[in-house]
C-alpha cells in the first residue's frame, strides 16, 4: 500500500488484493455502530461513507465550512455520514495562511487537519497558487521577478512541508486560464510569467513526493477551447516531466451550462489518456425554483457521477458544500445534495445511485 491517506480518500489504484479484504472486513466490522450514528443524520438515507472505499467506488467528498464543522451539530453529522475526504473552502488560501509576510499562520488549518485525521477523514489541500485570496500586503508590494518567485517557492515549500503525510492531494494551481483558454491575468502569471504553474508543481514535489499534486479549473467539462487549452497545457506539462497527477474538474453547474454524459466522457477521456487521475473536485448545480428544477439538478449530478465511476482515473467525487445552508452561491440557488434543513434531495439519491454500492 503506497500511503495511507489515500485509503481514507479511497484510492481505487493503490490496493492489493489482501488489503481490500482486511478494509472490506474492517468496514463490516464498524458498520452497524456508524449506521446506529448514521440513522442519527437528518438525511435518512441509510448508507456509509466506508461502503464506497469497500466496494472499491470513487470517494466522496465535500468542500466544509471549519466554523460549521468544528460545532457538533447536525452539519458535522450530515457530513461525517456520507463522506470521506473533505476540501478547507477557505482555510488553507494564501490570504488566510499568510496574513503577514513575515511568517504563516497554521493555527486554523492545523485544527482541521487534526480533525480530520481524528475523524478518518481524508483533506484535500486547497489552493496554494490562485489569483484569489491574496493577502492585502502581497497584491499592493511592488515585486520583482526574482523576488515574487522567491517567496512563491518558500511559500509553498513550507505549507506543502507543513502538512506532509496529512494532506495526500493539494490543488498547486488553481484556474490559470481564461475561458478562451489564455493563460489568466494574475499576479503571478504578470510578474513570474507563465511557468509559474510548472514552477509551482515542482515545488510542490519537492515538498512532499508523495502528495498527489492537481491543477484545478472550471468550465472544463464540455469540450471547447479552454478545455482544449487544459489538455495541450498538462500534454506540454507531461512531456516535460513536470510532477502533476491530476486534473481537478470543478464542475459548477446549472441547468445552462451542463455537460452531456457523452461531452463529459470525452473530455475525461482525453485527460486520462494522459496518464492522469481526473476527479469531480468543486460540483455544485444551480438551479431557480420552477417546477422540476430538483429533479433536472438530480439529472446533471447524475450525469457527473455517472461519468465519474466508469472511469478508472476519476478517483474522487467532490461537491463544493454539501447542505444548501451553506454555499458560496446563497441558499437560493438550492445547488447541493442535502437541503438547508439536511433533508436529502432528489440530487443526493442519483449521487448515491451511481457512486454508492
Ligand atoms: O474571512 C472574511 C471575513 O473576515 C469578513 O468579515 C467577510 C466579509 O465579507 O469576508 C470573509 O471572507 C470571505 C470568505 O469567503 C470566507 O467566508 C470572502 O469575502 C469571500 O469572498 C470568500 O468567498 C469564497 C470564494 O471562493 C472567494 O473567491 C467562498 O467562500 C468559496 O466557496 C469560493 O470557493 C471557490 C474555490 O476556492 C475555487 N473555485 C471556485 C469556488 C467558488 O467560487
Amino acid at each position: 500500500m503506497a500511503r495511507a491517506p489515500d485509503i481514507r480518500g479511497g484510492s481505487r489504484w493503490r490496493l492489493g488484493g489482501l488489503e481490500l479484504a482486511i478494509l472490506f472486513t474492517l468496514g463490516l466490522a464498524v458498520l452497524v455502530g456508524v449506521r446506529e450514528f448514521a440513522g442519527g443524520d437528518d438525511s435518512g438515507v441509510g448508507v456509509d461513507r466506508r461502503e464506497a472505499a469497500a466496494a472499491n467506488r470513487p470517494a466522496l467528498g465535500a468542500a466544509v465550512d471549519w466554523d460549521r464543522l468544528r460545532g457538533a451539530g447536525s452539519y458535522q453529522r450530515l457530513f461525517l455520514a456520507h463522506y470521506s475526504s473533505l476540501t478547507p473552502e477557505n482555510e488553507m488560501k494564501m490570504d488566510a495562511l499568510a496574513p503577514t509576510p513575515d511568517g504563516l499562520d497554521f493555527r486554523e488549518a492545523d485544527e482541521l487537519v487534526a480533525w480530520a485525521i481524528d475523524h478518518e477523514v481524508a483533506v484535500h489541500g486547497h489552493t496554494l497558487v490562485w489569483h484569489r485570496q491574496l493577502p492585502g500586503w502581497l497584491t499592493e508590494r511592488r515585486w520583482t521577478r526574482p523576488a515574487l518567485r522567491a517567496y512563491l517557492k518558500r511559500y509553498i515549500t513550507a505549507v506543502v512541508g507543513h502538512f506532509r503525510g496529512r494532506v495526500a492531494s493539494w490543488d498547486v494551481v488553481n484556474e490559470p486560464l481564461t475561458g478562451g483558454g489564455a493563460p489568466r491575468p494574475s499576479i503571478w502569471e504578470r510578474v513570474i510569467g507563465e511557468d509559474y504553474v510548472a514552477d509551482s508543481l515542482r515545488w510542490a514535489h519537492g515538498a512532499d513526493p508523495h502528495a498527489q499534486l492537481y491543477v484545478n479549473e472550471f468550465d472544463l467539462e464540455r469540450p471547447g477551447p479552454k478545455s482544449a487549452a487544459m489538455y495541450r497545457l498538462l500534454r506540454e506539462l507531461r512531456r516535460r516531466q513536470v510532477p502533476v497527477d491530476a486534473i481537478g474538474l470543478q464542475a459548477h453547474l446549472s441547468p445552462r451550462w451542463r455537460p452531456t454524459g457523452r461531452e463529459l466522457r470525452t473530455v475525461m477521456r482525453r485527460y486520462a489518456d494522459l496518464g492522469l487521475r481526473v476527479d469531480i473536485s468543486e460540483m455544485d448545480v444551480a438551479v431557480g425554483h420552477e417546477r422540476g428544477a430538483l429533479a433536472e439538478q438530480a439529472r446533471i449530478y447524475r450525469t457527473v457521477a455517472g461519468a465519474c465511476r466508469r472511469l478508472a482515473a476519476c478517483e474522487r467525487f467532490t461537491t463544493w458544500g454539501f447542505t444548501d445552508a451553506s454555499t458560496w452561491l446563497g441558499s437560493d440557488r438550492r445547488p447541493l445534495p442535502f437541503s438547508a434543513g439536511g433533508a436529502a434531495k432528489p440530487a443526493w439519491h442519483a449521487i448515491a445511485g451511481e457512486l454508492l454500492p
